[in-house]
């Protein structure tokens, strides 16, 4: 068969050992021809791809980000860009793409699904908010970074007495906050998927403050939103792509919390730094398993499907159905969380 592969949406550590599992399987196993498509979508719009095979992937496992470059640009954005992606696969003789990438990524290729275009999604983020799979590869290495910080921040604010808002990503939904509050000691966690009330958090804080001499970390998640009426936060910036850019609400909350308690707070706004570098043991070996999955559903010609892990099994979805949703946290686990508060 001949193959495309590429990466969409923001980048995350293991993408490029999804790409080297595909390439492995499908050269070794299949005899396939594979291709790698530039920055996403675009590269099929546009037709800008190359070969890829074994030899010359050597040495990408442990690599961050993405050796075939990623945009938020989809066929839909422009007029023809469907019409266009359609004559790359035919000019290209191409049997299948597989489509590796996030919510919009994952939601485009589903749209073309409709349409008749040969495609299995492999879900990926750092943020692991797709539906129907129990983890996305990137999310072990963006907790295992968050939560390092953490432990840092922990000594410096202990020294100091001070509080210390930890900003981290997590648009829509809280895994990383709550996975990187737990294992990091938090003294507080706030979610997207929890509106909080930020006299509620002063007074915890308060509280905790009186008990002894002590310093508090509060992990937010960038998406974390106040109850209406609590607080006031500017109005959000939208992207080129009609995202809203985040990234600073942990400032509103420090502010917040210095002049409603006095104690000295200071911010840490974690950022790219999460997504960025080498992926963890536990997310290669994911993306390694996704990828040999998906180029399997490739030979199936399972058109519509997503790779995705459930109790302990890398199985196959419906595309559809997985980006139908975003997944929350668990409750049962956020019920963890809440116990060491304050
Ligand atoms: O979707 C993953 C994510 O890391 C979000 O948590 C974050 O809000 C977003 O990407 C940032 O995207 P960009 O790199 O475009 O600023």
């Amino acid at each position: 068969m001949r193959v495309g592969i590429l990466t969409g949406g923001g980048d995350c550590p293991g993408l490029n050992a999804v790409i080297r599992a595909v390439v492995r399987k499908g050269e070794r196993h299949y005899e396939d021809e594979l291709f790698g498509f530039v920055d996403g979508w675009r590269g099929v719009v546009d037709q800008d791809f190359i070969a890829l095979d074994v030899e010359s992937l050597r040495g990408i496992l442990p690599r961050g980000g993405t050796i075939l470059g990623t945009s938020r640009i989809t066929p839909y954005m422009t007029e023809d860009g469907l019409e266009k992606a359609r004559t790359t696969i035919d000019s290209m003789g191409l049997d299948g793409i597989i489509a590796i990438g996030g919510e919009g990524t994952l939601s485009c290729a589903n749209e073309m699904v409709k349409l008749g275009f040969p495609i299995v999604g492999v879900p990926k983020t750092i943020d692991n908010d797709i539906g129907l799979t129990e983890r996305t590869f990137g999310f072990d290495t963006a907790v295992m970074i968050a939560t390092e910080a953490i432990d840092r921040l922990h000594t410096t604010a202990e020294s100091h007495n001070r509080v210390i808002v930890v900003e981290v990503m997590g648009r829509h939904v809280g895994h990383i906050a709550t996975w990187a509050g737990i294992a990091g000691g938090a003294t507080m966690t706030l979610l997207p998927e929890e509106p909080f009330d930020i006299a509620e958090v002063c007074e915890a804080l308060s509280r905790r403050h009186q008990r002894g001499k002590y310093a508090s970390i509060v992990v937010v998640a960038e998406g974390a939103k106040p109850k209406p009426g609590t607080v006031q936060i500017a109005d959000e910036e939208l992207d080129e792509f009609g995202h809203v850019r985040l990234g600073g609400i942990a400032n509103v909350i420090a502010t917040e919390i210095e002049q409603r308690t006095g104690f000295e707070t200071r911010v840490t706004i974690l950022g790219h730094v999460q997504r960025g570098g080498s992926p963890t043991a536990y997310d290669r070996v994911l993306a390694t398993w996704f990828g040999t999955e998906a180029i399997d559903a490739v030979h199936d010609q399972a058109w519509g499907q997503m790779v995705a892990l459930m109790s302990n099994r890398v199985v196959r979805v419906n595309l559809g159905d997985a980006v139908a949703e975003l997944k929350t946290v668990n409750p049962q686990l956020w019920d963890v969380a809440t116990q060491f508060f304050a």
